[in-house]
C-alpha cells in the first residue's frame, strides 16, 4: 500500500505541557467533508467527535477499554506521540458491482499510555475518508501486556438528538428480526412500544439494538454504524442512553461471561461510521470494504463466481415435503407425513429446470442424513456430512448435472453441533470435491455446541473465518447461514460470498411474514457489511 508521510498542522506541545492544557487534535477527510475532532483531557480522557459538513455527527464520545486479566480500566491516558500518513490507492476486487474501488484516507495512529502506572501502551487508529471514519484499538508487543481477558469495550457513539433509527433488538444470536422503525427515545429491546411482533432471544438490554444501524438525524443526515474487520472478537452491540441520546458498545460474551481473549500484538476489528446527506450515498461507500484486509484466496478470480441458482428448499418450508427421509415435519406441521424432498427424481426435475433456464446451480437440502432430530435437540452427533439417504444418489446425480451443465450446491446444516462439525470439515469438503460441488451453503440453526457460547461472541467468528479459510484451501465457495452479520470480510475472504444474517424470506413461508419495508430497510442495515441471501423469488416445480 502506498503510504505518504503527511505534515499535518498538530501542534503538539511536549509532554510536559499536555498535563496542564486540554490537547485538540483535528484531521479533515480527503475533502473536507468529514472532520474528526479528538481531545485529550488533562484529566486523561481521550474523546473523539465527527462532524458532516461542519454539523456535529458524533458527540464528544469516549474511549478505552476494560480488562479483567489484569484487572485494569484503560481509561486515563498519557499522549506518548501521533503518527500520520495518508493513503491513496486503487485496487481491484475479484467480483461485485464495481470493477475497481479507491481507498483514500487520512490516517492518525494514537499512542497512549496506561496512566494508571501498568505501564501498558496502547493504540488507537483512526482513517478518516470522505464518507465518514473507522476506528480501531491495536495492543502492540510489550513487556507489561501479553495473553490478555477483555472484560468490556468502553466505546461510546454519541449522536445529537432523537434521530429516527432503522433497528433490530441487541442480541447474542440471531439477526433474524423485523427492522423498526421508532426515534432512538422509542427504542425498546423487550417487544414494547413500537416492535411488532418479537423480542430479543438473547435478551440483555432493553435499550440495546443491533449493527449496523442506520439513523437520520433531526437535521437531516444518514448515519450508519457498523464495524470492519470482524475477527478474533466478538461482534459488537450498541446500548443506549436514552438521557445523552449516546451508544455504548456491548460485545457478546462468552459461556464464563468474558468478552475476548486476545495476546499482543493484537486490534479489534473497525467501528465505522458512514455519513452523508444523501441516503443512496451510504449504499455506495466501500469504505467497509476498504478497511479490511486484501485477499487471501489463492487464485480467487479463476474458482470464486456469484451463481444464481433454484433450490429444493421452498417446498420444505411451506410444508410439502421434508427435510427428513421419513417424512416427519417441524413445528406445527409435526403430525403430516409428506414425501423426502431429496429424492433422486425431484432434484432432476431441479437440474432440468436449471439446464433450460439458464440457473447455473441446484441446491439440495436434506440429502444427508440426521434430519430425523436436528431440531432444538442441543445434541451433538446429529449429521455427518457425508452420508446420503437412500433415495439420495450422489454420483448419478453429480453425472446428471455435469451433463446438463448444472453445479448441486451442497448443504452443511450444522444444528448448532459447532464442535462436531469442526470435526467433520475435512471430510466433508473432500466429499464434496470428489462429487463435483464447489459451492456449500452451511447452517447454525440452534443453540451453539459448545454450549454456553453464542453465535455473535468470539468463539463463533474465529469458526467462521475457520470455515472461510478451510473451504478457500478446498476451492470451495461458501454462503453461511445464521452465522454472525458480515462486516467486509468478502475482500479478504473472496469465497465467503455471502451470509443470512438477517430476517429472510423463508419467515413468508411460515411465520407472520416480513413487512413490505423490511426489503427497502436492509440494504442501509444489514448490507452494508456484505451480500445476503434472502432466497429471493419462489418456484415451486409441480
Ligand atoms: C434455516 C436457513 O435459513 C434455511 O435456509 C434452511 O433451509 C434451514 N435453516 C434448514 O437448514
Ligand atoms: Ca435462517
Amino acid at each position: 500500500m502506498l503510504l505518504k508521510r503527511l505534515l499535518i498542522s498538530l501542534v503538539l506541545i511536549g509532554l510536559v505541557q499536555l498535563v496542564y492544557a486540554d490537547q485538540s487534535i483535528n484531521i479533515s477527510s480527503p475533502n473536507n467533508n468529514i472532520q474528526l475532532g479528538l481531545l485529550h483531557r488533562t484529566n486523561g480522557d481521550l474523546v473523539y467527535q465527527v462532524f458532516y459538513k461542519g454539523k456535529t455527527t458524533i458527540t464528544p464520545s469516549g474511549l478505552g477499554m476494560k480488562l479483567k486479566s489484569p484487572e485494569l480500566s484503560l481509561v486515563k491516558f498519557d499522549l506518548v506521540g501521533i503518527d500520520s500518513s495518508i493513503a491513496d490507492e486503487t485496487w481491484q476486487p475479484v467480483w461485485g458491482e464495481v470493477s475497481s474501488i479507491r481507498n483514500n484516507y487520512k490516517q492518525l495512529v494514537v499512542k497512549l499510555s496506561d496512566r494508571s502506572g501498568s505501564g501498558i501502551q496502547l493504540q488507537i487508529i483512526f482513517r478518516v475518508f470522505d464518507e465518514g471514519i473507522g476506528f480501531r484499538y491495536s495492543f502492540p508487543q510489550q513487556a507489561k501486556l501479553n495473553h490478555f481477558i477483555i472484560a468490556d469495550e468502553l466505546t461510546q457513539f454519541g449522536v445529537s438528538g432523537d434521530h429516527k433509527a432503522f433497528w433490530i433488538p441487541g442480541d447474542y444470536d440471531t439477526n433474524e428480526y423485523p427492522y423498526y422503525t421508532t426515534n432512538l427515545s422509542s427504542v425498546d429491546a423487550t417487544g414494547g412500544g413500537a416492535a411488532q411482533e418479537i423480542h430479543a432471544k438473547t435478551y440483555f438490554d432493553k435499550n440495546a439494538v443491533q449493527t449496523p444501524l442506520m439513523m437520520k438525524s433531526v437535521d437531516g443526515i444518514y448515519i450508519n454504524i457498523h464495524e470492519a474487520g470482524l475477527i478474533n472478537y466478538p461482534a459488537m452491540n450498541l446500548v443506549l442512553d436514552k438521557s445523552s441520546f449516546s451508544f455504548n458498545a456491548h460485545l457478546v460474551p462468552d459461556a464464563v461471561g468474558n468478552k475476548a481473549y486476545l495476546q499482543t500484538p493484537s486490534v479489534t476489528p473497525w467501528r465505522t461510521i458512514i455519513v452523508s446527506d444523501k441516503a443512496a450515498e451510504l449504499l455506495a461507500s466501500k469504505m467497509i470494504l476498504n478497511l479490511n484486509e486484501p485477499s487471501k484466496v489463492a487464485n480467487a478470480p479463476s474458482w470464486v463466481k456469484p451463481q444464481k441458482y433454484v433450490g429444493v428448499w421452498w417446498e420444505m418450508h411451506v410444508g410439502k415435503s421434508s427435510w427428513d427421509y421419513s417424512g416427519g415435519q417441524v413445528g406445527s406441521q409435526q403430525a403430516t407425513r409428506v414425501p423426502h424432498g431429496a429424492n433422486t427424481a425431484n432434484v432432476k426435475r431441479y437440474i432440468d429446470f436449471a439446464a433450460k433456464n439458464g440457473f447455473s446451480s441446484v441446491l439440495v437440502e436434506g440429502w444427508n442424513t440426521g434430519w430425523e432430530d436436528w431440531f432444538g435437540q442441543w445434541k451433538e452427533d446429529v449429521f455427518d456430512f457425508v452420508t446420503p439417504y437412500p433415495d439420495f444418489d450422489v454420483k448419478e446425480l453429480q453425472q446428471y448435472a455435469a451433463a446438463r451443465g448444472v453445479k448441486i450446491i451442497m448443504h452443511h446444516e450444522t444444528s448448532g453441533a459447532v464442535t462436531n462439525y469442526e470435526r467433520w470439515m475435512d471430510t466433508a469438503y473432500r466429499f464434496m470435491k470428489q462429487f463435483g460441488y464447489d459451492a456449500v451453503k452451511t447452517g447454525y440453526v440452534g443453540r451453539i455446541i459448545p454450549r454456553g457460547e453464542h453465535h455473535d461472541g468470539q468463539w463463533m467468528t474465529k469458526h467462521y473465518e475457520r470455515v472461510a479459510q478451510k473451504t478457500a484451501a478446498y476451492n470451495i465457495m461458501v454462503n453461511m447461514h445464521e452465522s454472525v452479520r458480515l462486516t467486509g470480510l468478502h475482500r479478504t475472504y473472496t469465497n465467503w460470498l455471502a451470509s443470512e444474517a438477517a430476517r429472510g424470506n423463508e419467515f413468508n413461508a411460515w411465520s407472520v411474514g416480513n413487512p413490505p419495508d423490511h426489503e427497502t430497510i436492509v440494504p442501509f442495515t444489514r448490507l452494508m457489511g456484505g451480500r445476503w441471501t434472502i432466497h429471493q423469488g419462489y418456484l415451486r416445480l409441480k
